[in-house]
């Protein structure tokens, strides 16, 4: 990330945690690489992502080792091994970092990719789905990407009551289409029959629109959960589509998953965030039944959403104040006062270079410098500097003593 595209970075994780913070979420950091086996118990062996996006490879001890996909399975992993989840409560944590997917390379899809994401564990309420919800779009907002260019797509996935036998009719229902499907499809009727709703193949798309729709096959629980969490979101004033085909592409989620998708700017890559619950996710890892669920949004997507909007990422100037000198006999002192500005808490910047005046002013400008200091020896000898005044090129004379506290007042 060259700094224009690393400043978006941290303007977007600043904007994330002043937001997670109003929500009660805590940082973790996570290792960049996991036994691959936290992968694949978790996101599930039958998934693209396990089965051919995993950067895997042994270590010196052959052990089998794997970049993280994803940042879910592994934030589970260690709440599990720290007991981070307290007794009859929950913890709400965030993470943000690299992921790696050995996917196909295009616009709005890389091999490494940015995340942020919230994990919330211990929480079983449709309330808490709401929330997470209401968090994702709000960040969105927050950064700028207008309500109208985003679209909010939620459904159910059932739970180990409702889903055996719901992915046994898909299943069917692919064999009795399986030659208007495609191979891959036909392969999923056996390992993972819910995939075949996302396959992009048209004659599949077809063929699946006509397929039996989970909502209609849902136990009671967790009907009752979804319509829980459509009134929550009613709630808050959250517009959502209900996508019945929506089945996102891990294993590990049960009940609420959602997505959140933009039309300008990404082409077919349009989720720039997603998420839902995985109440059954910290069992697969040998711990206590304990419900979670959260989100996470891609950094590159957001960032094309955004300049699909056409909105900006603020970038503070890198100085606010520039201090020339006129020659070379006043180095010091201007080297002095540069450091007395920054340690009044002022972005300052001097020419380390011996520059003519004119090259400096340029320099200024060119840094978004609102003041320009200017030392020489006339000045010095008066007890005092020249400030002026990039935008209008006014210059007024400030005495040296008490100089940091007067352009603070100047800048404000
Ligand atoms: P995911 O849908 O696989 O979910 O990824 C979340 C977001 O990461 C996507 O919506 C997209 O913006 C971004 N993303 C994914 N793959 C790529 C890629 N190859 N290039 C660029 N951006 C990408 C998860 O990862 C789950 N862990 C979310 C979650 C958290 N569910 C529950 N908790």
């Amino acid at each position: 990330m060259l700094p224009e595209v690393a400043r978006a970075w941290e303007y977007l994780t600043r904007t994330a945690q002043e937001l997670f913070a109003r929500y009660g979420y805590e940082p973790i950091y996570t290792p960049l690489f996991e036994h691959t086996e936290v992968f694949t118990r978790g996101i599930g062996e039958a998934t693209d992502i396990v089965s051919k996006e995993m950067y895997t490879f042994t270590d010196r001890s052959d052990r089998s080792l794997t970049l993280r996909p994803e940042g879910t399975a592994s934030v589970v992993r260690s709440a599990l091994e720290h007991s981070l989840v307290p007794q009859g409560s929950y913890v709400k944590l965030y993470y943000a970092g690299p992921m790696f997917r050995y996917e196909r390379p295009q616009k709005g899809r890389m091999r490494q990719f940015w995340q942020i994401g919230i994990e919330c564990l211990g929480a079983a309420e449709p309330s808490v789905d709401a929330e997470v919800i209401a968090v994702l779009i709000r960040f969105f907002e927050a950064v700028g990407i207008p309500l109208e260019n985003m679209r909010l797509l939620i459904n159910s996935m059932g739970d180990e009551t409702c889903r055996p036998a719901y992915r046994e009719t898909v299943a069917t229902f692919i064999r009795d289409h399986g030659e208007a499907l495609c191979e891959e499809c036909n392969r999923r009727a056996e390992t993972n029959p819910l995939r075949a709703f996302d396959c992009k193949n048209p004659g599949c798309v077809e063929v699946m629109a006509e397929a039996p729709l989970f909502r209609d096959e849902l136990c009671d629980e967790c009907a009752d959960h979804y319509e829980a969490v459509k009134e929550y979101l009613d709630g808050l004033g959250i517009t959502y589509e209900e996508d019945p085909k929506l089945v996102r592409g891990l294993d590990y989620y049960t009940r609420t998953v959602f997505e959140v998708q933009v039309d300008a700017g990404l082409g077919s890559q349009n989720a720039i965030g997603g998420g839902g619950r995985y109440d059954r996710l910290m069992e697969q890892y040998g711990g206590k039944p304990t419900p979670g669920l959260g989100f996470a949004l891609g950094f590159e997507r957001t960032l094309l959403a955004l300049e699909a909007a056409g909105v900006e990422i603020p970038a503070p100037p890198l100085a606010e104040v520039y201090v020339a000198r006129v020659d070379e006999s006043v180095s010091g002192m201007a080297f002095g006062f540069t450091s007395a500005l920054r340690e009044t808490g002022i972005a300052a910047e001097m020419d380390h270079q011996a520059r003519s005046l004119k090259a400096q002013f340029k320099q200024a400008d060119r840094l978004g410098a609102r003041l320009t200091v200017i030392v020489g020896p006339d000045e010095l000898d008066a007890g005092e500097v020249t400030v002026r005044d990039m935008g209008t090129k006014e210059e007024v004379r400030v005495p040296i003593e008490g100089m940091a506290g007067r352009i603070a007042a100047l800048l404000a």
